[in-house]
């Protein structure tokens, strides 16, 4: 027997801006559903043929600040269950409103509904129909990170978010949080709510992707939750987003910080929220304490206005602390050849950092990876360190203006209306946040047995080749080094355990396909790129053993989701000429191919022009290439 159907309306986010997201948004919505849905380019026209959508007032209103460019949403004739799972799990959608006739049947499926969803789930009987309006649970999580950003402590995130839902569910009609509704759902950010900014992160998935992709990946999968893996998870962006829609998911990084990253991640949704403002108000205090401030600099020259420097050129003496004295910090060499690591500016920076790991060492041990993480992101924001053009490690520092203390008091604030968020969310969505892990682990040998896993999303380092691209660790040395994971001299052999690294030693250029091996004669032809032509042969015959290894542990039928940039054009640098274009991600699906896969679909999404993480001083647009594949069952 088929399931009572409605009308439904999905309203898009306003706040999509690319044609990729859309994709990704009408992709993923119909396999949610089962059928095709049919784009609505005018909300308010829509509205206006549907007369008892009109019950819905404010923000929660269908015409409300819609997306400024059509399509504003889908329409789609849907059975009622869908609801429960729509909300759950659409990644682009912000309301949906379904309106249905009032049977018994459809009643009762209503009920059923606002019984699952709670608050976020309203319905009104009309003469004959029923209207229903629910908010996704992913809006809702976004528009959390603009209470958060906005509140000014743990309680008051707590109300702003219990007034901005019920001003967006209609059931608010207080003028001041009505605003707030509007406001937040303004925000245009979808890229920091729930902890997934925990710490800066070259290279991180838009936490979106992550999601439509698992989503689209677990279509169909309904018997029983899918099991994710993610064998490159860096900052954890994809345990997250599975954990979030309930699924139990583990990552392996090579990277010690990544996995700390990741774990910190995790944990701090899980985190209680009295502990947390707890530890936070202590740790409040021993930074402001010490005048964490008064050590800031400018630049790398000398000390600010702010921070007079001493007679000597030396940082000034900050209040004595026996922990200061701690282990002594000792920067890698080739850091310290750049000239702009003066004398004066290593001297702060110890300091800096020393300070800050004594106030977090102190902490309560459930709040430590969230607080060291925190630390790291600190350092990592004071000394911006980026790995520049051909491959023979050169690199660029920039430095902030604040300190590692004043960064890291900033960020333990925050954190502390995030996880009350996260605790808000957690009781207002009735989440059951799947279990998720990251362990430190190497994609070329994966620790799990064979056909562990149904559902596997990652994106794995891109080609060496590529510009800047060369190395992951070099780039977060001091964070490892003030964190006490790696001394100076090892920060050499972490970068070189990691795929893509330029190690220089031979590989067997014969095991190339021949579209391999024609990029790297070129690259070692050309004098400028030949210090790549050996790491990137290298990394085409590791990632070919990553992806021999991904396919062992998928369970057949399984799916996986590779995320590449899609190609790398190298120029003459006088000229702009187009010397050569390497098609990246066609290498890694003729290697996913071979290793067993059947690639089902490969889609380019085009990144916006201001993401500079994602494209380093580039002047074209950029795309990434989605691979869908399956292991044959
Ligand atoms: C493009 S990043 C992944 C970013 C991730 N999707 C996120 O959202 O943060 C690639 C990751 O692969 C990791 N990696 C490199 N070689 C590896 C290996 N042999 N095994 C596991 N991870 C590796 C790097 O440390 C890096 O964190």
């Amino acid at each position: 027997m088929t399931a009572p159907t409605a009308t439904v309306l999905l309203k898009l986010r306003p706040n999509i801006a690319l044609p990729g997201d859309l994709w990704l948004a009408r992709h993923e919505l119909e396999l949610l559903l089962g059928c095709a849905v049919e784009p609505v380019p005018d909300l308010a026209a829509l509205a206006s043929e549907i007369p008892s959508l009109a019950v819905w007032q404010g923000p929660a209103s269908p015409a409300a600040q819609p997306r400024p460019i059509a399509p504003q949403g889908f329409r789609v004739v849907a059975p009622l269950p869908a609801l429960v799972a729509l909300a759950r799990r659409a990644t682009f959608v912000q309301d949906v409103y379904a309106v249905a006739p009032d049977t018994s049947a459809h009643a009762a499926l209503v009920r059923q509904a606002a019984d699952r969803l709670g608050p976020t789930l309203a319905w009104k009987r009309l003469p004959g129909e029923l209207a229903v309006h629910l908010v996704t649970h992913q809006a809702l999580c976004e528009v959390s990170d603009w209470a958060v950003r906005h509140a000014t402590g743990p309680a008051d995130t707590v109300a702003l978010l219990g007034q901005i839902l019920s001003a967006w569910m209609d059931q608010n009609p207080d003028p001041h949080a009505q605003r707030l509704a509007a406001q937040a759902l303004a925000a245009r950010s979808a890229s920091s709510y729930l902890s997934h900014d925990v710490h800066n992160y070259k290279a991180k998935f838009f936490p979106r992707l992550a999601r439509a992709l698992i989503n689209i990946c677990a279509a169909g999968d309904d018997d029983h939750p899918p099991r994710v893996l993610d064998p490159f998870c860096g900052s954890g962006t994809t345990l997250l987003e599975a954990s979030a829609v309930g699924m139990d998911a583990q990552g392996v990084d090579v990277d010690p910080l990544s996995v700390l990253i990741s774990q910190a991640k995790l944990a701090a949704l899980q985190l209680d929220g009295d502990l947390l403002a707890q530890e936070a108000h202590r740790a409040l205090e021993r930074l402001q304490g010490a005048g964490a401030s008064s050590t800031a600099l400018d630049t790398a020259a000398g000390p600010s206005r702010a921070a007079p420097a001493s007679p000597s050129g030396r940082a000034p003496a900050g209040p004595s602390d026996p922990e200061l004295a701690g282990p002594p910090l000792r920067f890698p060499p080739w850091l310290l050849k750049n000239r702009k690591m003066s004398a004066y500016l290593v001297d702060s920076l110890t300091r800096e950092i020393r300070h800050a790991r004594a106030t977090v060492a102190g902490c309560d041990p459930h709040v430590r990876p969230l607080f060291h993480t925190l630390l790291s992101d600190a350092v990592s924001r004071r000394v911006r360190l980026r790995f520049l053009g051909t491959g023979v490690g050169r690199f660029s520092l920039t430095f902030s203006r604040a300190s590692v203390g004043e960064m890291l008091s900033r960020s333990v604030q925050r954190y502390a209306n995030v996880v009350a968020a996260g605790g808000w969310l957690r009781q207002t969505l009735n989440m059951a946040w799947g279990s998720a892990t990251a362990a430190r682990g190497d994609a070329r040998c994966l620790p799990h047995p064979a056909g562990q896993f149904d559902i596997l999303v990652t994106s794995p380092p891109y080609l060496p080749a590529a510009s800047g691209r060369e190395s992951y660790a070099r780039a977060r040395a001091l964070s490892l080094i003030a964190l006490g994971m790696a001394a100076a001299e090892d920060v050499d052999d972490l970068a070189g355990s990691s795929i893509g690294a330029m190690d220089p030693s031979d590989v067997d250029l014969g095991q190339l396909t021949p579209a391999e091996g024609r990029l790297v004669s070129w690259l070692a032809q050309d004098p400028l790129r030949q210090p790549k032509a050996g790491p990137t042969a290298r990394y085409f015959l590791e990632m070919r053993r990553a992806l021999a290894e991904m396919h062992r542990v998928l369970a057949p039928g399984g799916r996986c989701a590779l995320v590449s940039g899609r190609q790398s054009t190298f120029y003459r640098f006088s000229t702009r000429q187009v010397l050569q274009v390497a098609h990246s991600a066609e290498y890694l699906a003729e290697e996913s191919l071979r290793a067993g896969f059947d690639i089902r679909a490969t889609h380019d999404l085009q990144l916006a022009k201001g993401n500079l993480n994602a494209r380093p001083r580039s002047l074209d647009d950029y795309y990434e290439t989605i691979i869908i594949m399956v292991k044959p069952g």
